[in-house]
C-alpha cells in the first residue's frame, strides 16, 4: 500500500513556471501549503535517467534531500507516434538553451516532414518523496493529435501543436481549468491523490 501524505506542507520540485501553476491548481483543493523549488533556491539537478519516472524519481529525491521536506516532481513530454516516440523525455531540450518552444515545435514539424501521422500524446510522471527516502510514483498520459501552425496563448511548452483527442481546440486555445482536468498531469495527480492524499 502506498505510504500515506500526511505533512502540512510540500515543495514542487520543478523550476518549470509553467508546471508550478498547474500542479500548484491541482494541489490546492487539499488544504496543503506549496512552496516551490526556485522559491527555495535548491539547485536543478540534471536529468540523467532515460524514463520518465526515473527522472520524476531522482528531481522529488533531490529536492526533498536539499529541503527536508517532502517533494512532488514532474517528469513529462510530448511522444510523436510518427517520431518513434520524440522528443520524450528530451522534450524540454528540444527547446535549446533559450527554452524558445517555437523552435521545438518547428522541429517536430519539420522531422515529421510529409508524414501523414500526427498522432502524439502527452505523458507525465509525478513523483511524491520523503526525506528519509521513501517515494510513490505514478504515469498520467493523454493521447491526441498534432496540428500546425501553432494556435493559442495558454498553456506553455508544446500546448498550442496538441490537440486531444475528442476535441477540436490546442491546448493552448483552451480555458486552463479545460486543459487541467484531462491532462495527462491530471490524470497522474488522480491516481496520487487515491493512493496518497485519501483519509
Ligand atoms: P521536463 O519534465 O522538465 O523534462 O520538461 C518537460 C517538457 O515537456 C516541458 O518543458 C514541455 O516542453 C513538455 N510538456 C510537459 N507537459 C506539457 C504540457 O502539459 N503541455 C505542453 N508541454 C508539456
Amino acid at each position: 500500500m502506498a505510504r500515506l501524505f500526511k505533512e502540512p506542507k510540500l515543495v514542487l520540485a520543478t523550476h518549470n513556471p509553467g508546471k508550478v501553476v498547474e500542479i500548484a491548481a491541482l494541489v490546492k483543493p487539499f488544504g496543503i501549503e506549496v512552496v516551490s523549488a526556485g522559491e527555495l533556491d535548491l539547485p536543478e539537478p540534471e536529468e540523467t535517467e532515460t524514463t520518465f519516472e526515473g527522472n520524476a524519481r531522482l528531481k522529488a529525491h533531490a529536492a526533498a534531500k536539499a529541503s527536508g521536506l517532502p517533494a512532488l516532481a514532474d517528469d513529462s513530454g510530448l511522444s510523436v507516434g510518427a517520431l518513434d516516440g520524440a522528443p520524450g523525455i528530451y522534450s524540454a531540450r528540444w527547446a535549446g538553451p533559450t527554452k524558445d518552444f517555437g523552435i521545438a515545435m518547428d522541429r517536430v514539424r519539420a522531422e515529421l516532414g510529409d508524414n501523414p501521422s500526427r498522432d502524439a500524446m502527452f505523458i507525465c510522471a509525478l513523483t511524491l518523496a520523503w526525506p528519509d527516502g521513501h517515494d510513490e510514483t505514478f504515469l498520467g498520459t493523454i493521447t491526441g493529435a498534432l496540428t500546425f501552425p501553432a494556435k493559442g496563448e495558454h498553456g506553455f511548452g508544446y500546448d498550442p501543436i496538441f490537440v486531444p483527442t475528442g476535441f477540436s481546440q490546442t491546448f493552448g486555445e483552451m480555458d486552463p481549468a479545460k486543459k487541467h482536468a484531462m491532462s495527462h498531469r491530471a490524470h497522474a495527480f488522480e491516481q496520487l491523490v487515491a493512493a496518497c492524499f485519501a483519509e
